[in-house]
């Protein structure tokens, strides 16, 4: 077991190579379409996707104007997004990087940004990295008034991944100290097409 595999749990490069991800989408996400459609996620913006995988949203960021930057551990997956990226005859940074390695190592980016889009990353991560990249999200990696655009799984089963996120937790995890959570009616629940239709709660928290 590799030293990402071990911290991480899951050989995640292995997943890709062997066409092994379940998780994966036929298309945009809907709520990724409403925040297109709305302006949250609108053109001259910048947005980090972690964990992007092989999402086609990174491509669409960049197509609808957001200056994209796409993270992954797994080689292939970043590959993936290069070629997507090109064949589009569009451009993106593209980080292939543990981004979750702890103490000073947490990757960053050059200039913190408008917005980070998570799509099954939270949900993928071992729970006791929430609070790094939570510490990462809050100090590193947005701007303040910065957006996060999440997609909190809920499942009852324990173990993952996909790890549940409940909402008492994700309340704990992104505190009102640090972070704007939106009125309880603007939590849209999107039922995943696999992992058994679970739910994902689609939030968008400010960053105070
Ligand atoms: C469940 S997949 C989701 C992929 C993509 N967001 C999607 O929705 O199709 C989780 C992704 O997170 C990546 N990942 C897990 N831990 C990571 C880490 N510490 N740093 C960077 N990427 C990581 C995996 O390689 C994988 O692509």
């Amino acid at each position: 077991m590799s030293q990402t595999e071990d911290r991480t749990g899951i050989d995640w490069e292995a997943r890709f190579r062997n066409d092994d991800t379940p998780w994966e989408r036929p298309g945009l996400h809907p709520a990724a379409e409403v925040w297109l459609q709305t302006g949250v996620l609108a053109p001259g913006r910048s947005v980090i996707v972690p964990g992007c995988g092989r999402c086609p949203e990174v491509t669409a960021f960049a197509r609808a104007g957001l200056s994209v930057t796409a993270a992954d551990l797994s080689d292939t997956a970043i590959a993936w997004q290069k070629t997507a990226l090109r064949a589009a005859k569009l451009t993106g940074h593209c980080i292939a990087a543990d981004i979750l390695r702890p103490g000073d190592q947490l990757w960053r980016p050059d200039e913190p940004v408008d917005l980070v889009y998570d799509q099954t990353f939270l949900c993928a991560i071992h729970p006791r990295l929430r609070e790094d990249y939570a510490f990462a999200l809050a100090n590193l990696w947005l701007k303040p008034g910065g957006q996060f655009l999440a997609l909190f799984m809920q499942k009852d089963e324990p173990g993952g991944p996909p790890f549940g996120c409940p909402l008492d937790a994700m309340r704990e995890l992104f505190s009102e100290t640090a972070w704007i959570w939106p009125d309880p009616d603007d939590i849209q629940a999107w039922p995943h097409p696999s992992l058994n239709g679970k739910p994902e709660l689609a939030a968008v928290l400010t960053r105070r």
